[in-house]
């Protein structure tokens, strides 16, 4: 199998997760990276042994580079994609794709046009316990699906959002509580539950010194008639694991920061003693700091994802169509806050 070659712009907290999993890949090599901010770019190329750029465009003219990783503020994901794009290269964007549904959808054209891969970085889809239960609902164990919520009770330091400029923001972060962090579960709650049908909100900054929201609440109804709720803060010291329960007439589960802790149905299958005595309890990764409890294993599991992908010519899990769903949803309850609560149909 031939290597990937693989190159990261934006060389800050999230970029040494990707450094890592992309090493920890078979079939894909981290090749170059890329900062404009050129100390930071070397520290990251120094530790992992590869080239150092701080002019984007000249690390663009590489051959051995397959795939850029985007790690910029959010709101520059848009820009840098389609040069990476038009030069040819597969692209893996972090969350969020873009802040905006209209660059989202500018990403997913100009990919589409250069015929290369995207990819949405949503480490938690990969995750065991939102695969069990998309399993339990394609097989109907739940029954009529009645409930989905999410919880993210989550806390940042004043300090968290005045170490870069751009955090914060209505134009680079695009949101706060919500488009920043929030949006791994509300991701993966649309991804089990289905499409969401109308969403009515609101949202307040109430303790951080920012432009966006640091508390949110949100009534959603899904398209398949179920009820849901989304509760997105990072005001609660001091930081709770983020919680996703999926509900149905005929069974529950709970996912709490990485782990399952209630799988219950009315009818029980051989297997489900081995979910119940796996039930435990680990750390959410960013509860209470971005970085902290974070593993690489999500990114690895998605740099994987896309390796298969380019080989086998095949689209990545999580999709770019994929990835702008959960962007729908957050620019949504933006709206319906921004008019007092009034329902906003997607
Ligand atoms: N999946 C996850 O769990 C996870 C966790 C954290 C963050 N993220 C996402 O990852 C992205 C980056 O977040 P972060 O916390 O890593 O941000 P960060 O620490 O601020 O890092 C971003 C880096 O990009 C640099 N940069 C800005 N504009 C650039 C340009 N035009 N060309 C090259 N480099 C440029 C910045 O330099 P300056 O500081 O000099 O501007 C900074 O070094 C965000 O979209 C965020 O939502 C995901």
């Amino acid at each position: 199998m031939r290597e990937i070659g693989f190159a990261i712009v934006g060389c800050g907290n999230i970029a040494p997760f990707h450094a890592e999993a992309i090493r920890d890949t078979e079939g894909a090599e981290l090749v170059a990276v890329c900062d404009k901010d050129s100390s930071r770019a070397a520290e990251l190329a120094e530790k992992f042994s590869v080239e150092a750029y701080s002019d984007f465009s000249e690390m663009l003219k590489r051959e051995d580079v397959h795939v850029v990783n985007i790690c910029l503020p959010s709101g520059l994901h848009e820009s840098l994609t389609t040069q990476a794009a038009n030069a040819g290269k597969h692209v893996m964007v972090e969350k969020p794709l873009d802040i905006t549904l209209e660059k989202c959808d500018s990403i997913i054209a100009v990919c589409k046009e250069n015929r290369v891969k995207l990819a949405t970085i949503f480490p938690s889809r990969f995750k065991p316990g939102a695969a069990a239960i998309r399993n339990a609902i394609s097989t109907g164990r739940f029954g009529k699906l009645t409930l989905g919520d999410v919880s993210v009770k989550w806390f940042r330091s004043q300090e968290y959002y005045d170490s870069g400029d751009w955090r914060g923001t209505w134009e680079f972060d695009g949101g706060g509580a919500l488009m920043n962090q929030s949006i791994h579960y509300i991701d993966v709650l649309q991804d089990i539950m289905g499409s969401v049908e109308s969403v009515s909100a609101i949202c307040s900054t109430l303790v951080k010194k920012v432009e966006v929201e640091d508390t949110a609440v949100a009534v959603i109804k899904f398209k398949n008639g179920a009820l849901g709720t989304i509760t997105g803060t990072t005001a609660t010291y001091p930081g709770l694991d983020a919680r996703i329960g999926i509900h149905g007439e005929s069974g529950s589960a709970v996912l709490e920061g990485e782990s399952l802790v209630t799988w219950e149905f009315s009818k029980n299958i051989p297997g489900d003693e081995v979910f119940k005595a796996s039930i435990g309890k680990t750390t959410s990764s960013g509860a209470s700091d971005p970085t902290k409890n974070l593993r690489s294993e999500g990114h690895r599991l998605q740099v994987s994802n896309m390796v298969t992908a380019i080989n086998e010519n095949r689209e990545p899990m999580v999709s770019g169509e994929s990835g702008r769903k959960a962007v729908e949803i957050i620019c949504a309850i933006y709206e319906s806050s921004r008019n007092n609560g009034e329902t906003v149909y997607l």
